[in-house]
C-alpha cells in the first residue's frame, strides 16, 4: 500500500522554513513563516503566557477529558474578544480547534457536508493553505479580485464586480484584518460595501481572523468582524490565538457559527462537536486554558493586551523604517505602500525570480509571492533588505 504514495507537493511556506535553517550564512535573514520575532529573533513566551501556565501547574488537579466542543468558558472569552457581545450569545455555536487552521478546516467541512454545491470565494491572494484545503476536501472554490500589484492596495472594484457574480448560498471568505499574504486591508466604508452586497446576495461570509491585535490594535483590528457579523443573518468566524497570545505550537483555535435564528443554535453546535469528534475527537486544551485564565482576570488581560500593543507599535515602526529607507535608497516614493500596509505581512510586488535573487544572492528568505514578514526584521537589518531589495531591481 505505502509504495503506491505519491509525493506531496511541498508547502511553500514551510518548505522555505527548511531551506532557512540549512543555510549556513550567518547574515541570513527570515522573512518567510508568520511567526511574530522580537528584535533578538526570538519568539517570545508572552508574559501574561508564563504566569497563566504557572497557575495552571500549580492549580490543575486534572488532565481528563473536558468537552468535545472544549472548555465553555474559552468559547465564551474569545466571543467576547473577537465580537465584544455585538451578536446575540444565544445565536453563537463556537468550537475550540487545533489552531485557526483546524477552525477554517472545520468550517469548510460544516460548508462542504449542508451546502455541497456552494462555491467558497477566496482573494486573490489568499493565504495559500485555504485553497490547499479546499482542494484537498474536493470543493468548489474560487477567487475574487483583491490585490492591485500596481497600487499594492486593494483592488476594490475588481473585488466588488467579481462578488457580484456569486450566487446566493456561495459563502465568501475574508480575512478580518491584517491580509494574509498582501497586508492591503479594506477600510470601513468599503467593508460597509462587503456587507451591503453578502446581504444583498444572500452570501454568507466566512471570517479567518488570525492576527487580531497585530493592525491597528485589538478594537480596531476585530471592527470589521463585528460589523459582519452583526449584520448578516448566518456567519462563520474562524479565530486564532496563535499570533496574538503567541501560542503557536499549541494550536489554539475557535470556530464560531451565527445561525440566523437562536432556535437553531443547539443542532448548529451539535454538527460542530460531531465535527470534532470525527476529525480528532477532543480539542487541545493547554492553549484554549492559558487564553482563557489571561482573559478573565483583570491584570493578566491588562499586561497580555499592553505586551500585544508594544509588538503592534514595533512592527509599525519597522514599516515605517524600510518605507523610509527604501525612500532613501531608491529615490522613490514606490515603496510607500510598505507604511499602509497593517500586519506581519506585506507584499512587495515582485517576481518569484527576483525574490530568489534576494535568497540566493542576499541570504533573505521570503516567500515566491514576494511577501515578507515585517516581524523577522529588525532595526539593523531594515537598511541591509532595503539596499538588497534595490541592488536587486525590485
Ligand atoms: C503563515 O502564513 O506564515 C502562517 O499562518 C503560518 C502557516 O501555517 O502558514
Amino acid at each position: 500500500m505505502l509504495n503506491n504514495l505519491k509525493p506531496q507537493p511541498a508547502d511553500k511556506i514551510l518548505a522555505l522554513m527548511a531551506l532557512y535553517r540549512d543555510d549556513p550564512r550567518p547574515t541570513k535573514i527570515d522573512l518567510g513563516v508568520g511567526v511574530y520575532k522580537n528584535a533578538e529573533g526570538v519568539t517570545p513566551v508572552m508574559r501574561a503566557v508564563k504566569e497563566a501556565e504557572r497557575r495552571l501547574v500549580e492549580e490543575q488537579t486534572s488532565k481528563a477529558y473536558v468537552a468535545l466542543a472544549g472548555d465553555p468558558a474559552y468559547s465564551n472569552a474569545m466571543i467576547e474578544l473577537v465580537l465584544n457581545n455585538v451578536v446575540d450569545r444565544g445565536r453563537i455555536a463556537a468550537v475550540a480547534t487545533p489552531g485557526g487552521t483546524g477552525a477554517v478546516r472545520q468550517a469548510f467541512e460544516l460548508i462542504k457536508g449542508v451546502s455541497p454545491d456552494a462555491t467558497v470565494w477566496v482573494s486573490n491572494p489568499t493565504w495559500p493553505n485555504h485553497v490547499s484545503i479546499l482542494n484537498y476536501l474536493g470543493m468548489n472554490h474560487t477567487a475574487y479580485r483583491y490585490f492591485d500589484s500596481e497600487t499594492r492596495g486593494v483592488d476594490f472594484d475588481g473585488m466588488i464586480e467579481d462578488l457580484a457574480g456569486a450566487s446566493a448560498g456561495d459563502v465568501v471568505l475574508l480575512h478580518g484584518c491584517c491580509h494574509n499574504p498582501t497586508g492591503a486591508n479594506l477600510n470601513q466604508t468599503q467593508w460597509q460595501t462587503v456587507v451591503d452586497l453578502l446581504n444583498e446576495k444572500g452570501l454568507i461570509p466566512m471570517i479567518d481572523i488570525a492576527y487580531q491585535g497585530f493592525g491597528d490594535g485589538l478594537e480596531e483590528d476585530a471592527a470589521a468582524t463585528r460589523l459582519v457579523a452583526s449584520s448578516v443573518p448566518e456567519c462563520l468566524i474562524a479565530a486564532s490565538c496563535s499570533k496574538n497570545f503567541g501560542v503557536y505550537r499549541e494550536r489554539t483555535g475557535l470556530l464560531m457559527a451565527i445561525s440566523e435564528d437562536a432556535g437553531n443554535t443547539a443542532v448548529t453546535q451539535g454538527n460542530l462537536n460531531h465535527l470534532n469528534r470525527q476529525n480528532f475527537s477532543f480539542p487541545p486544551d493547554h492553549g484554549a486554558r492559558v487564553v482563557t485564565t489571561i482573559l478573565t482576570d483583570d491584570a493578566l488581560r491588562a499586561d497580555w493586551a499592553a505586551e500585544l500593543e508594544d509588538t503592534r507599535l514595533g512592527m509599525l515602526r519597522l514599516r515605517e523604517q524600510l518605507a523610509s529607507e527604501l525612500q532613501r535608497a531608491s529615490g522613490s516614493d514606490r515603496f510607500g505602500f510598505l507604511a499602509q500596509h497593517r500586519g506581519m505581512f506585506s507584499r512587495l510586488g515582485a517576481s518569484a525570480d527576483l525574490v530568489e535573487r534576494l535568497r540566493a544572492e542576499h541570504g533573505i528568505y521570503m516567500v515566491s509571492d514576494s511577501r515578507l514578514n515585517i516581524a523577522g526584521l529588525n532595526e539593523t537589518t531594515v537598511p541591509i533588505l532595503a539596499k538588497a531589495i534595490v541592488e536587486t531591481g525590485i
